[in-house]
């Protein structure tokens, strides 16, 4: 555990999986905890179960596809506890479509959403976050392989935050560092279709022969915050079992 104490961490997609470990990660570690979600309701049943007082912890409806969305969320971060030290992206929607039956809608979405989110968030952000602040974006390994088939525009997606990540890298420093982390296959409600279908044969291509755990990726997420990486920037770290080295 790191500590966090008086520090504000805005984190997206914290209603579910990996960004409701990190929410619960980081709060835990005494930060100040913003969770920022299209699924209002489910972020607020989070966000009471952590801090019933409300002090530190406060649930935001935010719509990652949006960028007044991302204006908004940084603006409530900014009224409640006056900046931002930690702004972690996790926002992210997967669904299977062939290429060839692929809708522009569908394209459209998927991009909107996993991507041009993370630009959003960060222009929305980078006024107000704190000197020393750090961000942590998603990707996937979908990102460096290409997924496993079906899924072509996440991939895209997903590897567009892999550059986008280092290019903000650049373009933040020296004051605020940017870093990725890319998961294998962890258990969340996005990947319980996935695994399903998948059956177990794909433990067999993980050298620790389990699926993650949302804790996991939050863990890697806070040290990359944390100053234990306080020279790491524009780095990704894959987090994965061991199913893909890069
Ligand atoms: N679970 C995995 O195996 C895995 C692997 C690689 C990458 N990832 C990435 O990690 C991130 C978190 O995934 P997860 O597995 O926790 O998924 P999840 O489905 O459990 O959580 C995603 C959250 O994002 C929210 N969300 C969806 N659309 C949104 C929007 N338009 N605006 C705001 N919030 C929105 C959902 O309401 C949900 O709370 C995603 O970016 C995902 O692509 C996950």
């Amino acid at each position: 555990m790191f500590d966090f104490s008086g520090k504000t961490a805005l984190i997206t997609g914290a209603a579910s999986g990996i960004g409701k470990a990190t929410a619960e990660y980081f709060f835990g570690c005494g930060a100040n905890v913003v969770l920022a979600d299209i699924n209002e309701g489910a972020a607020r049943v989070v966000a009471e179960a952590l801090d019933p007082s409300g002090e530190r912890v406060s649930a935001f409806r935010y719509d990652a596809g949006a960028s007044v969305s991302a204006a908004e969320v940084v603006a409530h971060a900014v009224e409640r506890h006056s900046g931002i030290d930690h702004l972690v992206s996790c926002a992210g929607i997967y669904d299977q479509q062939i290429t060839a039956e692929m809708t522009d809608e569908a394209w459209r979405r998927t991009i909107a959403i996993n991507l041009d989110g993370v630009f959003f968030l960060v222009r929305s952000a980078i006024p107000v976050l704190r000197d020393n602040g750090a961000i942590v974006t998603l990707a996937s390994v979908a990102a460096h392989v290409g997924g496993t088939g079906g899924h072509a525009h996440y991939g895209a997606s997903k590897g567009g935050v892999l550059a986008l990540t280092r290019g903000l890298a650049k373009d933040l420093a020296p004051r605020i560092r940017v870093n990725c982390v890319s998961p294998g296959l962890i258990e969340t409600p996005m990947t319980g279709g996935l695994i399903g279908r998948m059956g177990e044969d794909i433990l067999k291509q993980i050298l620790l022969r389990r699926y993650g755990k949302p804790s996991e990726i939050a863990s890697v997420i806070a040290f990359l915050c944390s100053d234990a990486a306080s020279f790491v920037t524009g780095e990704t770290i894959i987090v994965s079992g061991g199913a893909y080295m890069g």
